[in-house]
């Protein structure tokens, strides 16, 4: 197992990348917070963990609060017994133009696709450095390389998580902490028919239009999940920036 004696915070971790990541982290031997802002899914998560033999925990929180993050963070230092590995990937979008979009809305799409990411890594960057080091995965979107349609918000948010990321890798190479972004194409997962519901578009027809690109098949949540895996394993101790696309060759 390569992450044997790994512990790893997962914040999305109840929704499908942030399960299937969970998952697979515990499969490779990693112990589990699953953190997420629904309790009941994140307990149904980590139990799912222990019943397959893995060490996992669950922890309600809001990423965007930083109380919520120093408990998230406090709580798996003290039943855990460390942090190596972050899962940043809770997000959420709304499928609007600048004109449609609420202050409120573009506030709330950043506190959670952004100042998330900033809050875990303001404190769990100095636990990382005493502990010699670590790896931090963000999840962006082809959408933080590229633009959309009617998704103002969320393609500003990812576009600064793929560049917020390369500021990290920068700042904390020298403590051994590496910090990488993994940016899926669609796939399957709650979100996506969320975004049909927002668009009062057919989900069928939605998802259809989804899978059009080179693979021809939209990404499972499985397929996302191992790339992480990989960014958080030493299998790729020299990667460090980068932002990895996996997403059957959409931006391609
Ligand atoms: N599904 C896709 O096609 C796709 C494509 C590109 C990027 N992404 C990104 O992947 C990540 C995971 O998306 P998904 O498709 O698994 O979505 P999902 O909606 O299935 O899961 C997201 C999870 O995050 C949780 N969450 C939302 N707000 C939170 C908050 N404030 N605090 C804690 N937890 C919160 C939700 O409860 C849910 O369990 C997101 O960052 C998303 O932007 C998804």
């Amino acid at each position: 197992m390569r992450l044997e004696n790994k512990k790893a915070i997962v914040t999305g971790g109840a929704g499908g990348i942030g399960r299937a990541t969970s998952l697979a982290l515990a499969a490779e031997g990693a112990a589990v917070a699953v953190v997420d802002l629904n309790a009941d899914a994140a307990d149904a998560v980590a139990e799912e963990i222990r019943t397959a033999g893995g060490t996992a925990i669950a922890i309600a929180a809001d990423v965007a609060s930083e109380p919520d993050i120093e408990r998230v963070i406090a709580t798996s230092l003290a039943e855990l017994g460390g942090v190596n590995i972050v899962f940043n990937n809770a997000g959420i979008i709304r499928r609007t133009t600048a004109v449609e979009t609420t202050v409120e809305e573009w506030d709330r799409v950043f506190g959670v696709n952004v100042r998330s990411i900033f809050l875990m890594c303001k404190h769990i960057v100095p636990v990382m450095e005493a502990a010699g080091g670590g790896s931090i995965i963000n999840t962006g979107s082809g959408w933080g390389l590229k633009g959309g349609g009617q998704a103002i918000s969320y393609c500003a948010s990812k576009g600064a998580v793929v560049n917020m990321t390369r500021a990290l890798a920068i700042d904390h190479g020298p403590a051994g902490i590496r910090v990488n972004s993994v940016n899926p194409g669609d796939v399957n997962t709650g979100m996506l028919r969320d975004e049909a519901r927002q668009l009062a578009q057919d989900t069928n027809a939605f998802l259809a239009e989804a899978a059009d690109r080179p693979l021809r098949r939209m990404g499972e949540p499985s397929e996302v999940a191992q790339a992480v895996v990989w960014l958080a394993s030493d299998d790729s101790s020299y990667v460090t920036g980068s932002a990895l696309v996996v997403d059957g060759g959409g931006i391609a």
